[in-house]
């Protein structure tokens, strides 16, 4: 594998697999890789000729100083990883190299970036969109892979990709979860052991919720849900939003006219932020 620093080295590289006929595979990260990550490296490997990996924890998404300074940086561990599930090429650039100057772009993201992550953290998602979209710029993949764990923000990029004419495909990612249906997050390590002990009741609380489906209203979901999560020690909700699969709206039904709706939960667990989801469709 090779480690490429600047977005030059990168062009270069990018433009002479173009040029060969082979499909590229990007799929962005901001490093600290654990198996959910690596299960998007494996899908873009069986899907495309060459794998790009990016390792780059962006500034612009972090709406918390204090977030951004303890984020997880393990870059040894993760060009390790990263070669184990053979990606061709990591990009692991400083924020000098992205950000040579500020990058004032406001995206006209819609109502998709409006709701639960948006509210709760301005500036997020415009920030996700600069740098997504400088890296779908610099590399032109066949395809880029992203993760289901952050559902809102797949739809975030596609809006993007939409309004700034990035024609390549978009493919989500199924969670990968610990055996006791933890999401794997970067953000666990972070969690107390009595704290994870806890953590994997969020899934639990959402897998016991489908059942309710069948016989409560999307409201009476709603509510349940939040109460049982908030029922655990350390455990907080801060939303619980069941909505559209593609426009993040509120749902009022369990079948939306574009598919089942999703269930989109935040829960701090002390003082870590935890998020994952659920589909409401049949088993
Ligand atoms: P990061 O949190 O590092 O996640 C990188 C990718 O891995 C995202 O697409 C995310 O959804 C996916 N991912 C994380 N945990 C996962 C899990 N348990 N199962 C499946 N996929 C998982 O998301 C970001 O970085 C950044 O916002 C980024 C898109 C890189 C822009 O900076």
């Amino acid at each position: 594998m090779k480690v490429l620093r600047t977005v030059g080295e990168l062009r270069k590289a990018m433009e002479g697999h173009r040029e060969a006929g082979q499909t590229i595979g990007l799929v962005p990260t901001m490093g600290a890789l654990h198996a959910g990550h690596i299960s998007l490296m494996k899908r873009a490997r069986d899907e495309n000729d060459i794998v790009v990996a990016s390792v780059f924890v962006n500034p612009t998404q972090f709406n918390n100083p204090q977030d951004l300074q303890t984020y997880p940086r393990t870059e040894k561990e993760d060009c390790a990883a990263l070669t184990e599930a053979g990606v061709d090429y990591a990009f692991i650039p400083s924020v000098e190299e992205i950000y040579p100057e500020p990058d004032n772009r406001v995206f006209d993201l819609g109502p998709v970036a409006e709701v639960m992550e948006g509210a709760m953290r301005p500036g997020h998602f415009n920030g996700v969109a600069q740098i997504v979209s400088k890296l779908f710029g610099y590399v032109n993949p066949t395809r880029a892979y992203f993760g289901e764990k952050d559902f809102q923000q797949i739809a975030v990029i596609r809006r993007m990709a939409e309004i700034e004419g990035f024609g390549f495909d978009i493919v989500a990612c199924p969670i990968v979860r610990e055996p006791d249906g933890l999401a794997l997050s970067s953000r666990n390590v972070r969690l107390t052991p009595e704290q994870r002990a806890v953590a994997p009741a969020i899934h639990r609380v959402l897998a016991e919720s489908l059942e309710k489906a069948g016989s409560m209203t999307v409201a009476e979901v709603k509510k349940w849900v939040v109460e049982k999560i908030d029922s655990y020690p350390f455990m907080t909700t801060e939303y619980y939003e069941i909505v559209n699969p593609l426009t993040m709206q509120p749902a009022d039904e369990w079948m939306t006219p574009d598919g089942p709706a999703v269930g989109c939960v935040t829960v701090y667990c002390g003082d870590v932020r935890l998020i994952d989801n659920i589909t409401y469709s049949k088993k």
